[in-house]
């Protein structure tokens, strides 16, 4: 019985330096539907595919000047997903399984190439790239419509987010992201890994500020076994963890002073030194790193400069309210699922009120008000009656002028004690931004750590003044 194999067409770089083999392998291609082109060698590779838009990539690994080991490494620095075929020579098995491994070629293929081998592979390849094309016309489809992975927009503003997203995600560098508490920062930094070569690899995220200060480098950096009293066991860090992925340094405003100068180190050199060890370990991750605009000034300048060399400013959601009804649609479906709950939509008059409140706890806010009224209306559209009561302040400069008489604020008065009023504007603050201590410390202008080290004071202070304390 005849097999009959579906007809692929497709382009193909061919690369080696020698003329014999490159002829050999075009030869075993004709009759097929393959347009071919050869390159000598690396240098000459990228210089054809500037004009050359090829479907598969075939290469030899070990070839002067720039050698197909040395091309795929540039290949994938640029996020180009051509997918390559490296060819061995007798001998160097270990380069191919690295260029596999390490490099993602696509497969290997040994010399003497055999002709049936070579365009199985070919068709195998092929068709995986067109999946991927397929996969990424998807995805434009999805972000012309407001969606890029799980954030949602189709104002401006996200648009040129979405946009960014995309044009730095294929590359290595360093992005900072900046914006207010709640307007999405860590689901930009998911969607830059997700849409990064390395989203196979790890992404792991470390947070400064929910850290004691006195762990934030063992946690970053790993340590050795009795490197400090309670380190038990070795443990590799944050870096290490990280290893061919991504590592989100949250709050990075929040990173001790002292550490911020190892952390610059580390992200230029690439390699990790445990503390209490002796040897530097090398680290192939990607740094991206979050931080609200006032709690970025706490940065040193030269770990702030590394950082910002790409810088993602995500708006607050006042300024992109046009996306209110999208959010509200796609956190509903999320809730559903999360719940169990069978909500259809937001009713008009619901929409046109959060159209006119301020939302000081953005987007993250928003989502909890809808959980909220989710779970108290079961099923059908959400009405007024199921928002929180009072309703929410709707007036547009409520949390930069407290209204006198409000509970828990203090008359400016000439001659209190300042620890009385600061205590008392904490107090305020937090209850405006409903116990939202990062966001409360963002709009006080303090760092989150001197917020909760103001707070403990207090409480102390309380406990002590209690009779039975
Ligand atoms: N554009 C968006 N579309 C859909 N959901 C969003 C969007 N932006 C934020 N969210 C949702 O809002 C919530 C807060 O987002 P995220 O945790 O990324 O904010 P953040 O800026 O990191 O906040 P914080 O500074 O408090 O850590 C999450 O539930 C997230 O899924
Ligand atoms: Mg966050």
């Amino acid at each position: 019985m005849m097999s009959r194999q579906l007809a692929v067409s497709g382009r193909i770089l061919i690369v080696d330096d020698e003329e014999r083999q490159c002829t050999a392998l075009v030869a075993m291609l004709s009759g097929c539907n393959f347009e071919t082109q050869v390159a000598s060698d690396g240098q000459e590779a990228l210089e054809r595919l500037a004009a050359f838009n090829a479907d598969v990539i075939v290469a030899d690994l070990v070839m002067p000047r720039m050698d197909g080991f040395e091309l795929l490494r540039r290949l994938q620095e640029r996020g180009n997903h051509i997918p390559a075929i490296a060819v061995t020579g007798f001998g160097s098995m270990e380069k191919a399984l690295s260029a596999v491994h390490d490099l993602k070629a696509f497969w290997f293929l040994e010399k003497p190439v055999e002709p049936h081998a070579f365009k199985a592979l070919l068709e195998r390849a092929i068709r995986y790239k067109r999946s991927l094309q397929r996969a990424e016309g998807l995805q434009r489809d999805l972000s012309l419509r407001g969606i890029l992975g799980n954030l949602v927009g189709t104002s401006p503003g996200m648009h040129q987010i979405f946009s960014l997203i995309r044009q730095v995600a294929p590359t290595s560098a360093p992005v900072l992201i900046c914006g207010e508490s709640g307007t999405g920062k860590e689901l930009v930094a998911r969607e830059i890994h997700a849409c990064s070569p390395r989203r196979d690899g790890p992404f792991v995220a470390i947070n400064a500020a929910a850290l004691p200060e006195t762990l934030v480098e063992s946690e970053l950096f790993g340590h050795e076994k009795g490197a400090f009293t309670g380190a038990m066991e070795r443990s590799a860090g944050c870096f290490e963890q990280a290893e061919g992925g991504t590592l989100f340094l949250d709050e990075i405003g929040e990173m001790p002073r002292a550490t911020q100068p190892k952390l610059l180190r580390v992200l230029e050199d690439l390699r990790v030194r445990r503390l209490g060890g002796k040897r530097e370990i090398p680290v192939d991750v990607r740094i991206l790193a979050a931080t609200s605009q006032a709690a970025g000034t706490h940065l040193r300048e030269e770990l702030y400069y590394r950082l910002s060399v790409f810088q993602i400013v995500v708006p607050t959601l006042r300024e992109h309210k046009e996306d209110i009804p999208p959010i509200s649609e796609v956190i509903l479906q999320n809730l559903n699922k999360k719940h169990g709950t069978r909500i259809a939509g937001v009713d008009a008059e619901v929409l046109d009120l959060f159209q006119r409140y301020d939302w000081p706890g953005n987007v993250r806010e928003l989502r909890n008000v809808l959980e909220r009224a989710a779970i108290m209306a079961g099923e059908g559209s959400i009405g007024l009656a199921n928002l929180p009561s009072p309703a929410f302040s709707v007036s547009s400069d409520s949390h930069t002028r407290p209204s006198p008489g409000h509970e828990g604020s203090t008359l400016l008065l000439p001659g209190q004690p300042l620890a009385k009023l600061e205590e008392a504007y904490i107090k305020l603050t937090l209850e405006h931004v409903r116990g939202n201590r990062k966001l409360a410390a963002e709009m006080l202008g303090i760092s989150l750590r001197t917020l909760q080290s103001r707070l403990s004071i207090q409480r102390e202070e309380a406990d002590a003044a209690t009779p039975g304390a």
